[in-house]
């Protein structure tokens, strides 16, 4: 009886983290998630930057190994979903989606192949690893909450637009970086799209 008021106290505690990890639209939702988010992609885009100064197409490269993880995590968790009874009515619609994305992004990465992004053993190292990461933290936050996974990657999609519109305007010749940025673009667009199917 003695250790009751740390039991009751842990108990709350308990309670309250759940309900702020399962219903957080009751808790100003949205703007916790959107400071994450843009913190956790701000630091990492930061440090990216700072590795793969000077080096684009190695940079390229590694973003686009990383940019097809996503991808699979939702259509893994969307199948997940559906293996348990759970499909929705934009199920079908979302994986279609989310397929053709991950292919889209396949081809960017085979494009930054034929220019060498991946020549390198330590670029090879360090994308191989991150990508193992970065999908199975999509793969727990896309099952917890499928909006703020979605908000996160539509955020690295217009980064990565912006990286490539960068380059573009040094290099207004290389009409293929032009046409991976716009692909970018709409991927953003899309997932803004999946985003107001699913709320
Ligand atoms: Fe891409
Ligand atoms: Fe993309």
């Amino acid at each position: 009886m003695k250790d009751l008021p740390i039991r009751s106290t842990l108990i709350i505690f308990a309670t309250i983290g759940t309900a702020l990890w399962f219903y957080p639209h009751t808790l100003g939702h949205i703007y916790i998630y959107e400071i994450n988010n843009t913190l956790i992609l701000d630091v990492t885009i930061y440090i990216l930057d700072f590795l793969y100064r000077g080096r684009d197409f190695q940079r390229f490269w590694v973003l686009e190994v990383i940019a097809r993880a996503p991808y699979f995590s939702f259509i893994s968790v969307l199948h997940f979903r559906e293996s348990l009874g759970l499909r929705g009515e934009e199920h079908i619609y979302l994986m279609k989606e989310h397929f053709y994305q991950a292919l889209n992004e396949t081809e960017h990465l085979e494009e930054m192949e034929t220019r060498g992004g991946n020549e390198y053993w330590i670029d090879r190292f360090f994308a191989k690893h991150l990508v193992l990461l970065y999908y199975w933290i999509m793969v727990a936050y896309y099952f917890i909450s499928p909006i703020d996974a979605y908000d996160i990657n539509m955020k690295i999609e217009k980064h990565a637009y912006e990286t490539y519109v960068k380059y573009s305007a040094y290099h207004p010749e290389d009409a293929k970086i032009a046409e991976i940025a716009n692909d970018e673009l709409e991927h953003a667009r899309e997932l803004k799209l999946a985003m107001s199917m699913i709320t």
